[in-house]
């Protein structure tokens, strides 16, 4: 296997990110160059985020590339089938525009969102996230990527032992993560959903990373609402201010690939007049994987 040396790569910020220069990712994919394959998922193992500029991809492509890193999770919504592009079934359609007969051209909307981690409500968050921008308003709104490693790696040593093996139930709320965020649910409510570990290892590079809860009124199993609160809101302030972070607009024909296992984002509103199309897809991810047991903390 090719090393990520087999690609030209420039960093995008000292902690997260790259560019990858030089590369047709349609024809990668049609010529079924797994060599550059393996050197792009080691890549972002490495820098987390990858902007690939000036591409022309097919939905098939598109999908064929997804694939190549596994299994595709399935981004349907009920009631929007709209936002799927014909003769493709993992790709949808992000974005504000609303079609002659009021229905929209594809999920989301303009409004600006928090850091999150997509899927994060769901027993299994995705993996990678692709997106592919096809119309993008004049002055495009920008996206944001933190390192989630740094995050934890910078948290102090006694935070760290605290919630080494801690879990948090990821409830789900209306509107996701856009602002202005929804109230919050009854506490009954905020009991359901899946309990991940506050701090899961990556799959591969089995580094530590921080899980951030979406919300403060997300509870922490087996504390008080009042502690989870003040223990959830101390963790995103945390989060909130760190400066692991790269931000990019997307241009019309950016590819950007991130792991959501290593990377929180989150973007700008923009004017709800002004069209933004980009097709998204993910790959499955897997169970987060908490800390072992046994492990001490640094
Ligand atoms: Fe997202």
């Amino acid at each position: 296997m090719k090393g990520a040396s087999s690609l030209t790569l420039q960093p995008a910020s000292p902690h997260i990110g790259a560019d990858v220069l030089y590369i047709d990712v349609a024809e990668v994919i049609e010529r079924n160059d797994t060599a550059v394959l393996d050197a792009i998922q080691q890549a972002i193992e490495e820098h987390i985020v990858l902007r690939f500029r000036k591409q022309k991809l097919t939905p098939e492509q598109m999908e064929q590339l997804g694939r190549h890193f596994g299994p595709l999770l399935s981004l349907k919504r009920k009631n929007n089938d709209a936002a799927h592009i014909q003769g493709v079934d993992y790709l949808k359609i992000i974005s504000n525009v609303q079609q002659s007969d009021g229905r929209p051209l594809g999920d989301g909307s303009s409004a600006p969102q928090d850091w999150h981690t997509d899927g994060a409500a769901k027993p299994v968050p995705a993996g990678y996230t692709y997106f592919y921008a096809r119309k993008v308003p004049g002055v495009p709104p920008k996206t944001y990527w933190m390192n989630a490693y740094l995050i934890y790696e910078s948290l102090p040593a006694d935070m760290k032992e605290k919630i080494a093996h801690l879990r948090v139930i990821h409830h789900e709320y209306p509107a996701g993560n856009e602002f202005p965020l929804p109230p919050s649910k009854s506490l009954e409510e905020r009991q359901v959903g899946p309990q991940h570990p506050l701090v899961r290892l990556h799959p591969t590079t089995r580094r530590p990373v921080l899980f951030l809860p979406h919300r403060d009124d997300m509870l922490v199993v087996d504390m008080s609402p009042d502690e989870s609160f003040s223990l959830i809101s101390r963790l995103r302030r945390h989060a909130a201010e760190s400066p692991y972070w790269w931000t990019a607009a997307m241009e019309v024909d950016d590819l950007v690939v991130w792991d959501n296992r290593s990377a929180l984002h989150k973007r700008d509103g923009w004017d709800q007049s002004l069209e933004r199309i980009v097709w998204h897809l993910a790959n499955e991810g897997e169970p987060p994987i908490p800390l072992p047991e046994s492990s001490r903390v640094a």
